[in-house]
């Protein structure tokens, strides 16, 4: 494929961005028959394209190539809930989140919602998601079954939650585990597909439903684990009453055995640096979801000592406390977020201006990399599974413009931030086909 080109270089930690103005990403196919297929080479075409002459080309003029997103946090069942508003996490959930999840222990419903769920996110160039379901197992069976059609990367998972939730979610405690077991079996590592074990949040979960999930944690080492943290000062200080011996909120995870690599925590908004260096020991990554704790007024991820500390973290879009599928205004939500700041002490701090190859690093190889998934999606390395995007500046007049006036890279990329949605993604590239409904 001969177009310009973004990825980045898989030598450097962090977000070192390469580019490629006039570009060939060169794909083949994957080790094994059903395998995805994979990035064989990508660089400047004047030096590549002789090397590749025999292999059929594809040319998309004034077109940006760039690795499909990835979403490290969201909710398939909440696609309706978004815009739902609420005096905060608690009322939100009671009011709006829990009464609509009650609705999936339908599986037609669960199905119809999926497929929307999965159209959604790849119209917005999203390739790779980590999702919760709800507490009903279907709700996870009808998910995979539809994702396993469409071919891209998903990893999601049944909902815990046996305590302090209102009938129609509320799961009990010894079924939920073996239900939990039995979708590792049936789906974990099933073409592109992987498994969450999702604790809701530390409120809703029984001393013995943690201990099982951590127990289940410990016997599926690279299955994922998700939940949330830190997110709402009312949700932070019920958890210190419901376990006033712990350390804080994150440490009660901690304490459970529920902190490891490939263990994803909503938010870590309200949290200190011994919870921060915790997240760096274990090996536990912060999914940030600016547009969701935008909209139900939560707080706002400190960028400045994530840094200090260094843990690792990357962008989520939390739909439907967030307010889109989109990419582009979650990395512009999380550029206003770093420049508001935080206030610790009631002393406000400097904001930082986060680059804006460094918001699009968080959103796709520096995801990949916090689930344990460097060198697997969220780049165009060689190796790397060929899910890209190709995305059309021209798409919407006041980006065409922005995008031929920027000087840099950095000025192009924050047009595209700033400007950029739906209509700008062009088409969306998957490793694995589709299969053919059943
Ligand atoms: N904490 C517990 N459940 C939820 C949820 O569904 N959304 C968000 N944003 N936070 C939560
Ligand atoms: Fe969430």
């Amino acid at each position: 494929f001969r177009a310009a080109l973004l990825w980045f270089d898989p030598h450097v930690p962090g977000p070192s961005v390469r580019y490629e103005p006039d570009g060939l990403l060169v794909t083949g196919p994957g080790d094994g028959p059903d395998a995805p297929r994979r990035v064989v080479d990508v660089g400047p075409w004047a030096t590549l394209a002789p090397r590749y002459a025999a292999v059929p080309l594809t040319h998309w003029p004034q077109r940006l190539i760039a690795p499909g997103f990835v979403d490290m946090h969201i909710h398939y069942p909440q696609t309706d809930v978004i815009g739902s508003p609420a005096d905060g996490l608690l009322p939100w959930l009671e009011r709006y989140t829990f009464p609509h999840e009650a609705r999936f222990h339908e599986p037609a419903y669960a199905a119809s919602v999926a497929e929307v769920f999965l159209d959604e996110l790849l119209r917005h160039g999203v390739t790779t998601a980590l999702t919760f379901a709800t507490s009903h197992p279907a709700s996870v069976d009808a998910l995979m079954t539809a994702a396993s059609q469409r071919g891209l990367k998903l990893i999601a998972g049944k909902v815990l939650q046996d305590r302090h939730s209102p009938d129609g979610v509320r799961d009990e405690t010894q079924r939920s585990l073996l239900d939990t077991e039995a979708l590792i079996q049936r789906w974990h590592g099933r073409g592109r597909l992987g498994y969450a074990i999702t604790p809701r949040f530390a409120p809703s979960c029984s001393d013995a439903q943690m201990r099982g999930a951590a127990e289940l944690a410990a016997r599926y080492p690279d299955v994922w684990i998700q939940s949330h943290v830190a997110e709402n000062v009312d949700e932070v200080r019920w958890a210190a009453q419901l376990y006033p011996g712990a350390r804080s909120y994150l440490a009660v995870y901690g304490d459970f055995g529920l902190l490891r690599e490939r263990a994803v925590y909503a938010h870590c908004i309200h949290i200190d640096d011994a919870d921060r260096a915790l997240m760096r020991e274990t090996g536990a990554a912060a999914a940030v979801s600016p547009t969701s704790n935008l909209f139900l007024g939560s707080g706002f991820f400190d960028y400045a000592s994530a840094e200090r500390i260094g843990f690792r973290y990357g962008l989520a879009s939390d739909v439907g406390g967030g307010t889109s599928f989109c990419p582009f205004h979650t990395m512009l939500a999380a550029y206003c977020v770093g420049r508001a700041g935080v206030t610790g002490g009631g002393l406000p701090k400097q904001g930082v201006s986060l680059p804006p190859s460094h918001l699009w690093w968080q959103h796709t190889a520096g995801a990949a990399e916090a689930m344990g998934l460097a060198g697997v999606v969220g780049n165009l390395a060689p190796g790397c599974e060929a899910d890209f995007v190709v995305l059309n500046p021209q798409a919407k007049p006041l980006l065409a413009r922005k995008w031929a006036q920027a000087d840099s890279l950095e000025e192009a990329l924050f047009a595209l931030i700033v400007l950029g949605d739906d209509r700008v993604v062009e088409r969306v590239c998957l490793a694995a086909e589709a299969q053919p409904r059943l």
